[in-house]
């Protein structure tokens, strides 16, 4: 099968994200960097760019200039991948959306509801795909677990107890380091700190593996480190649209925890758990039953985990792997398939919305606020 041609902005030699979507997007045979415009610094990302196989004319100075270079060329990027800081994201997204390239957007996909709505319509209107790195929901036994849910396994789901937390901030000595102090002030991140950067995360997987939405919460944030504006812990208590009940704890000062994504869901006849630090077994409970782990590799597994597992039994696959998911879903739907788990434009929408009703109720002591978009409502 022809290969599809791929281009990033962002992700430059140093940066956090880039490596996981350079070895996602090629993992499988799908995608071929094309084109880049990889550091807010043109020249480091030229020669970045060139280091990794891209063309001097295609290794860009800058997101515009590759906006003009790969419109006016036939083989034009398929895919666009946005991984730039966050206030960045609505901008180059909307513009390469309109521009008509598919374009798969780092969380959170907006700074604001209306910017997120705007995506949606514009995606909508060029009739391109818009997909948001909620990668997560893309390692195997998440997808286990929403098969499971689909085809009834544990009934209707009744709760669903998310945790995000992790101790990297918690050091109020390094409070004040450049890269972490930009998280919690309002001019760099927006409204919201660890909430609208690890939060929304749980968030979309509660809905995605419970199969259902947001409709209403209720926030508790607080800055525990008394130097922060934003909030670097939340608890959110939510309602879901089909009547689930929904515990979020998000935290970047709880020291010891590491990476500390796990999820719990409890339905009318099981539960099953499962953590991004194990993330081949899914732990499933059937009610007056004993607890049985359900590993990645074995036999009877959903076809959709069966597909999205590579090596063998026991082996571990991990965060790049998860994120080449989302490229291997991506690459199917530009092709023309059906792609209904991969995350989607709305899906960002979503969480937007949730993130100011977070911050509302929050600072209304914990008051219940409808979390859904206007344009969902
Ligand atoms: N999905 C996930 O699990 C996950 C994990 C980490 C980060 N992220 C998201 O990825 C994004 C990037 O985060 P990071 O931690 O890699 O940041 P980072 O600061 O480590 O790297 C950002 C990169 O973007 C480049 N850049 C900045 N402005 C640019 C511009 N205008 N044009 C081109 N390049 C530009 C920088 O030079 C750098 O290479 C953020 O939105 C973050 O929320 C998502």
């Amino acid at each position: 099968m022809k290969k599809l041609n791929w281009g990033m902005i962002g992700g430059g030699e140093s940066s956090q994200i880039g490596p996981a979507h350079r070895l996602g997007a090629q993992a499988d045979g799908n995608f071929v960097l094309a084109a880049g415009a990889l550091d807010v610094n043109a020249e480091k990302g030229r020669a970045y760019a060139q280091s990794l196989g891209v063309a001097v004319d295609r290794a860009y100075a800058n997101w515009q200039e590759m906006l003009e270079g790969e419109r006016a060329r036939e083989d034009r990027v398929d895919l666009v991948t946005v991984a730039t800081p966050n206030s960045t994201h609505f901008e180059i997204t909307k513009a390469f959306l309109e521009a008509g390239f598919n374009v798969l957007c780092e969380k959170p996909m907006t700074m604001t509801v209306e910017e997120g709505e705007e995506i949606v319509r514009v995606a909508e209107a060029s009739g391109t795909i818009c997909a948001v790195n909620y990668c997560y929901s893309a390692y195997p036994m998440v997808r286990e677990m929403r098969q499971m849910v689909k085809t009834g396994q544990i009934g209707k789901v009744r709760l669903v107890v998310a945790n995000f937390s992790h101790g990297h901030h918690g050091d109020a000595s390094d409070a004040d380091n450049p890269r972490v102090r930009w998280r919690y002030d309002p001019a760099m991140a927006g409204v919201s700190g660890q909430f609208a950067d690890c939060g929304i995360h749980a968030l979309h997987m509660a809905g995605f593996i419970a199969g259902d939405e947001v409709r209403s919460l209720s926030a508790d944030f607080a800055s525990t480190i008394p130097s922060r504006t934003l909030e670097d812990d939340a608890m959110v208590n939510f309602r879901m649209e089909g009547g689930t009940v929904g515990r979020l704890w998000t935290s970047s000062v709880a020291i010891g925890r590491q990476h500390g994504f796990d999820i719990q869901v409890f339905g009318e006849t099981g539960g099953m758990r499962w953590s991004s630090e194990q993330p081949n077994q899914v732990f499933y409970t059937p009610v007056g039953g004993r607890t049985q782990i359900i590993e990645k590799g074995e036999s009877g597994l959903s076809d959709e985990a069966a597909r999205l597992s590579r090596v063998a039994i026991a082996h571990p696959e991990g965060f790049p792997l998860a994120v080449a998911n989302i490229y291997v879903d991506l690459a199917a739907a530009i092709r023309g398939e059906t792609r209904d788990a991969l995350p989607s434009a709305t899906d960002g929408l979503r969480s937007m919305a949730a993130v100011y009703a977070a911050v509302e109720s929050a600072k209304a002591d914990g008051t219940w606020v409808d979390a859904r978009p206007p344009m969902l409502r």
